[in-house]
């Protein structure tokens, strides 16, 4: 007789996608949804999560009805987060809602977020995309900094790009956070205080603190390279727009000591918010155009990036 372990084969984790920015109404809600749909399209079983705290709208992106059952009854403990998991008319796409009832705020506590990412992570599905809202709330750059994958949306205008280089500090500055001691961080604050009102004697560069200063990781930017974020330009118009990925990436190694990758550019699309309108998501309604083929290729990079190459 075989034992039963032989038999019994481990389920993968899924691997989680998390979608952010600096600035609200750069497009999270659209990538994220179109993400999820064309890995669906793929094949794999998706489950779309929306975690905008200041309101979620995911249902509205997905042209569906928002649903009674939400992330409300899970984090009131009266569902399990594999309960509140809601079909979608789209083959392998499912989704949870978010908190519509913003009249009632939401308090989550460091041990809400814990247990949260401990169930996600037990749920089925190949991949679980997260639409994390905007801005660098604590609970919101703690799910980030766990997530597998990380996306973080600008688009070409002066206040996104000015609040996506503010996520960025503070990703970092909590990353280093979670790898210093407390004495050491309290200390880099002050630091970079002056740093920003321009009275430090010469100009700042993390990894040169890192080493001169006692109580931190060393290597942390090493590691935060390992697995970067990945940034995306949306709503561009020009390719001149499009190459604002690589000046933001140059930027960041320059004065932040830290290599982003610039995933790639999505096109301005008047055919969005004309399909918002018809409430169905634009790589359903038009399936076959430049832009749907952006999120395809998208997919496929951050799935197998020897593939396409193989193709060209
Ligand atoms: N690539 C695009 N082309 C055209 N319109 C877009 C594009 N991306 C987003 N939009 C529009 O911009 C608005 C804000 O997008 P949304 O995804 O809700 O932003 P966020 O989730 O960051 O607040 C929506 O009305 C959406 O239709
Ligand atoms: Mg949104």
């Amino acid at each position: 007789m075989v034992p039963e372990n032989i038999l019994t084969v481990e389920k993968a984790e899924p691997c989680v996608w998390g979608v952010s920015s600096g600035k609200g109404g750069v497009g999270k809600t659209f990538i994220s949804t179109s993400i999820a749909l064309t890995l669906s399209k793929l094949g794999h079983n998706v489950v779309l999560v929306d975690f905008d705290l200041t309101g979620a709208n995911s249902h509205t992106a997905l042209g569906v009805d928002p649903s009674h059952m939400s992330l409300r009854h899970y984090f009131e403990s009266q569902k399990s987060l594999n309960e509140i998991v809601l079909n979608t008319p789209y083959p392998h796409l499912q989704y949870v809602q978010g908190f519509w009832d913003s009249w009632s705020p939401v308090q989550l506590s460091n041990a809400d977020i814990d247990r949260f990412w401990n169930e996600l992570k037990k749920i089925n599905a190949d991949y679980i995309v997260i639409d994390l809202g905007t801005g660098s709330y604590q609970h919101h750059l703690d799910l980030f900094k766990r997530c597998d994958e990380k996306f973080l949306i600008t688009n070409p205008e002066p206040t996104s790009i000015e609040k996506t280089y503010r996520f960025i500090e503070s990703f970092i500055c909590s990353t280093l956070k979670d790898n210093s001691t407390a004495d050491a961080f309290g200390k880099l604050m002050y630091v970079l205080r002056d740093h920003r009102q321009r009275i430090l004697p010469q100009p700042f560069s993390f990894k040169k603190y890192l080493l001169n200063n006692d109580g931190f990781v060393f290597d942390h930017f090493e590691q935060l390279s390992k697995n970067p974020i990945r940034m995306i330009v949306n709503s561009v118009r020009s390719p001149q727009q499009a190459e604002l990925g690589h000046s933001m990436r140059s930027v960041c190694y320059k004065y932040y000591d830290l290599s982003l990758e610039y995933c790639c550019a999505i096109d301005f699309d008047n055919a969005v918010w004309q399909a918002l309108r018809n409430r169905e998501p634009v790589l359903i309604a038009q399936p076959f155009t430049p832009l749907s083929g952006q999120f395809l290729s998208l997919c496929k990079h951050m799935i197998d990036p020897g593939e396409l190459r193989a193709v060209v």
